[in-house]
């Protein structure tokens, strides 16, 4: 059966990562050995996608009660690796999932029981993710009769990196993907660079990787191609899901969804149930991260670090935007699909329900 790599890997009691901040140049694996060296992880984006970040954070947990385990530390600990990326909501998830577990046991048995429950964490999220693969196969095999009366190359479109890289395996909105292409079905992805951190190269390494063809464009060519006709749907990930349906994912997610609704495009959002907030009851109330600057002032390439703008310049780096509900044809989850713009649209499998509330 086909299967994906991860970014992280164990060896015992150790975890490892794969730096992300050197892709696609350079394949570097990097110890992590402290609660501190994963938030410090987390906060560089040496690791980054929602998925990814929450396994990260629990493994942090884990190694921070290695080192102190009272009730003192664990808050702190716990405050110390929440505070390093806020929109993501699967770090707080993990957290707050490893540290519940953990505080009625004696602080000598919580180092342990935190990193089992990390393990637990990454083996959910990798058998999510397949089954998220499995259902947007079958969404693609719906449209594609439709759209492809002759059965052409059904071109999808994505934003940022919600594969492999940005979780713990498989990926989310590019898992349908991979089993598309392992299944012979002719496919070929448009992958938008995502200025300025460029996750879209990411997306292109690891479709390179598994042989998947595609094409990288710049974030602003995306509307043209959809008016074209180049495109047969979108598909996207997530950081934060509201209560009501809309979604928080990388900056340009938004705009993607308004061409491809009025190019009457699908536009789907693929990410497992950990991404989900219930407690969250819209997008407004979605905490956006305000990155440094300098992502914007500085270039980062295979030469090095190349400034493009002075250190004064003003620049705002908001890293995330809000896709209202009303513009997303289908959240897949590994629990089934959700269709928050309203109605099923013909020929695609049962999902759980939908009206605005959330599938159990
Ligand atoms: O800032 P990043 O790179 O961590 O942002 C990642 C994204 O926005 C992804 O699209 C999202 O996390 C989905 S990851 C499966």
């Amino acid at each position: 059966m086909y299967d994906t790599p991860s970014p992280l890997r164990l060896d015992g009691d150790r975890l490892f990562i794969l730096d992300q901040t050197l892709l696609p140049f350079a394949e570097q694996e990097v110890a992590l050995e402290t609660g501190a060296q994963a938030a410090r992880a987390i906060a560089t984006m040496q690791v980054r996608g929602a998925p990814l970040i929450g396994a990260i954070g629990a493994f942090g947990l884990a190694m921070a009660l290695r080192d102190a385990a009272d009730d003192a530390a664990l808050d702190e600990a716990v405050r110390a690796l929440g505070a390093t990326r806020p929109t993501a909501v699967n770090l707080a998830w993990a957290l707050h999932r490893v540290a519940t577990l953990v505080r009625p046991l004696p602080p000598a048995a919580r180092a342990a029981a935190a990193w089992r429950e990390a393990l637990a964490i990454c083996d959910e999220d990798r058998a999510a993710n397949r089954r998220i693969g499995e259902l947007t196969l079958e969404l693609m095999q719906a449209i594609t009769p439709r759209i492809k009366p002759q059965s052409g190359r059904l071109n999808l479109m994505t934003h940022c990196n919600a594969g492999w890289l940005a979780t713990t395996g498989w990926g989310t909105a590019l898992a349908g993907i991979y089993l598309a292409h392992a299944a012979g079905i002719d496919l070929h992805v448009w992958v938008s660079e995502t200025r300025p951190r460029n996750q879209g190269l990411l997306t292109a390494w690891e479709l390179a990787g598994a042989g998947v063809p595609h094409t990288v464009i710049a974030d602003n060519a995306a509307g043209q191609l959809m008016r074209e006709g180049q495109v047969d749907a979108v598909i996207i990930g997530a950081d934060r899901v509201a209560a009501n349906g809309d979604v928080a994912n990388k900056v340009g997610s938004y705009l993607k969804a308004l061409a491809a609704r009025d190019s009457g495009l699908p536009f789907w959002v693929a990410a497992p149930w950990s991404t989900v907030d219930e407690g969250c009851a819209g997008g407004a109330s979605i905490p956006i991260e305000a990155r440094d600057g300098d992502e914007l002032r500085v270039v980062r390439g295979a030469a090095g670090r190349v400034r493009q703008l002075g250190p004064d310049s003003p620049v705002a780096n908001p890293a995330f935007d809000i896709t209202p509900a009303h513009l997303v044809t289908a959240l897949i989850t590994e629990r089934g699909i959700v269709y928050p713009a309203g109605g099923m649209p013909e020929g695609v499998p049962e999902g759980v329900h939908f009206a605005g509330t959330r599938a159990e």
